[in-house]
């Protein structure tokens, strides 16, 4: 028979592409030719001018040139681990996605946490929301759970993403983040789009500034549904649940962790998954009957700016994460992994949240960019591992060499019909009323204030103090007084206590609210102070 050919890193020729390691007794270009110096150009004499015929110098210095790809327009700052899913099976009556189903069914998955606003190389421990992305790489196709560690949104309406973005992002004059320094924009947004005012107000509490990955939850924020085998369907919102409980750094540790060590979680999490302290998460489920309303005590599942108290919905739980290996390699893997909420296995489908499905436009689209064409789904970190047969064809970085000459089904030349398939994906079919086209929200959605009272008066005495200083602190970073004076209105439509602190800080007045205060029942699971989670 034939000689195994070996390359230099000793994998059989035909091996995957991350067979190749850089590792080896010797050099070769990028087309397998082995080199002889790769510290010199060639030149036309000792003293003379390179040669343009010198290739190797031209492709090292060419692909340098063109090593970095774009940041994430949003969520640019992050690290990834890899790890496993281990299901419960307690969700067996709930969907027919197997990953959840099937009692100790184990399935690969790749997290990446993230800030939102800063740049790539900003620190880590600004004020800010934080992703929480996994994907699980199922029997039965991918399924990618993009939440963040807050349970609520900015906005109810995607089309309103960019705005909140640019208000939030650097200013586009000095390029200035808004994280530390001028808020103007910020604050103009949020005290403008009074919808911002709950998210915002998690911003300011404890959770903006976590003492560390392991120690986040993680939200699915939107309202999802479940199928199961026989059809039946039941409304549920996500949670990841770490097993070290809730932490996060006061201020002035998060101040100083950003100087000293701006890499403080990410070092955190890759040296204690290093170590063998492999982070945990279990993830749980609030469960809701699917009614037409998709409402439950009173509140609108579709709203992402609001929350349903565990105290009416406890969550439960239906499987357990561990994080066990880091990346091998950062851009590979953490910078090329791409999520989508589209990316739901059978058993799992969105609802008509006006976010979400603004969201399941918005990631194909920005990562054809950032990706550079539509094969991205075949770079090593974002392949199934589930068989794919999709009659995708051709297109920029097209690494396989698809066979088969009938690219259509069903086709008579090809293998034929694989149509019905009894295991494939079931869109649930929801019906769509006959109402008008129209761009308003629902009446439910205009309540912006009550769920801000609500986890004000959740918070323990030391929660409500650091969320005083963190509004006064933010605020008095402003230049504009009127909008300061805006945000102190709503603080006011919040509660009294609140304004009147945060605007003996700031020196200024403190504004009347502008109705009644409605009472809401306080819900002590929001407070993190004494939060132990899962218990054993
Ligand atoms: C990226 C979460 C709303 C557009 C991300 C990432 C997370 C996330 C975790 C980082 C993914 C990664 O690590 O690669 C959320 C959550 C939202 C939300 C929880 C609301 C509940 C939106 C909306 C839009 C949007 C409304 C647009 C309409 C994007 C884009 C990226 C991104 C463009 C960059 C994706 C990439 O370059 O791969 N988001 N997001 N997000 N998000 Fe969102």
């Amino acid at each position: 028979g034939q000689p195994d050919t070996v390359t230099p890193t000793g994998a059989p020729t035909g091996a995957p592409p991350e067979a190749f390691a850089q590792q080896g007794a010797y050099l070769t270009t990028a087309q397998g030719t082995r080199l002889r110096d790769t510290d010199h150009s060639l030149k036309a004499g000792p003293r003379g001018p390179i040669l343009l015929q010198d290739h190797h110098f031209r492709e090292k210095i060419t692909h340098f040139d063109h090593e970095r790809i774009p940041e994430r327009v949003v969520h640019a700052r992050g690290a990834g681990a890899h790890g496993v899913f281990t299901s419960y099976g307690t969700a067996s009556k709930l969907t027919r996605a197997g990953f959840l189903a099937a009692k100790g069914k184990e399935t690969d998955v790749f997290v990446r946490f993230s800030t939102v606003l800063g740049s790539r190389g900003s620190a880590d421990t600004v004020r800010d929301t934080r992703g929480f992305a996994t994907k699980f790489y199922t029997d039965e196709g991918t399924f990618d759970l993009v939440g963040n560690n807050m349970p609520v949104f900015f906005i109810q309406d995607a089309i309103k993403f960019p705005d909140i973005i640019h208000a939030a992002k650097w200013h586009p004059d000095r390029e200035i983040p808004q994280a530390q320094s001028a808020h103007d924009t910020f604050w103009d947004f949020v005290s403008l789009h009074t919808e911002a005012q709950h998210h915002t107000m998690w911003n300011m509490s404890d959770r903006g500034i976590p003492r560390s990955y392991r120690t986040m939850e993680g939200f699915g924020v939107h309202t999802f549904r479940l199928v199961n085998d026989a059809g039946e369907t039941v409304l549920v919102k996500f949670h990841w649940k770490p097993k070290l409980g809730v932490h996060s750094l006061v201020w002035e540790e998060a101040q100083l962790a950003s100087g000293v060590d701006p890499d403080f979680h990410r070092r955190d999490l890759y040296d204690a998954i290093e170590a063998g302290a492999y982070p945990e998460w279990e993830l749980g489920l609030q469960v809701f009957p699917d009614t037409p309303e998709e409402t439950f005590a009173g509140i609108d599942l579709l709203d992402p700016t609001k929350i349903v108290p565990e105290e009416l919905a406890p969550v439960q739980r239906v499987g357990k994460l561990v994080l066990n290996r880091t990346p091998t390699n950062f851009h590979a893997e953490v910078e090329q992994v791409a999520f989508h909420l589209g990316h739901l296995p059978p058993g799992i489908d969105v609802t008509n949240d006006p976010l979400l499905q603004g969201r399941l436009f918005s990631y194909l689209d920005t990562q054809l960019t950032r990706l550079a064409g539509p094969n991205f789904h075949q770079i090593p970190i974002n392949r199934p591992h589930a068989p794919v047969n999709d009659m995708l064809r051709d297109g920029f970085h097209q690494h396989a060499v698809h066979g088969g000459v009938a690219p259509y089904r069903p086709n008579s030349l090809d293998g034929g019909n694989p149509f019905p398939d009894s295991d494939g994906f079931v869109d649930v079919p929801v019906t769509v009323t006959e109402a008008p086209k129209v761009r308003d929200l629902p009446v439910s959605f205009k309540d912006h204030f009550s769920q801000v009272r609500l986890f004000w008066q959740s918070m323990t005495p030391v929660e409500q103090e650091h969320i005083i200083r963190a509004y006064t602190f933010e605020l008095g970073k402003c230049y504009e007084q009127a909008i300061k004076e805006r945000q102190l209105q709503c603080l006011a439509d919040i509660d009294p206590v609140l304004c009147a602190s945060v605007a003996e800080g700031l020196g200024l007045p403190a504004p009347a609210p502008t109705a009644a205060l409605p009472e809401v029942t306080p819900s002590p699971a929001l407070s993190q102070v004494g939060r132990q989670w899962p218990a054993d």
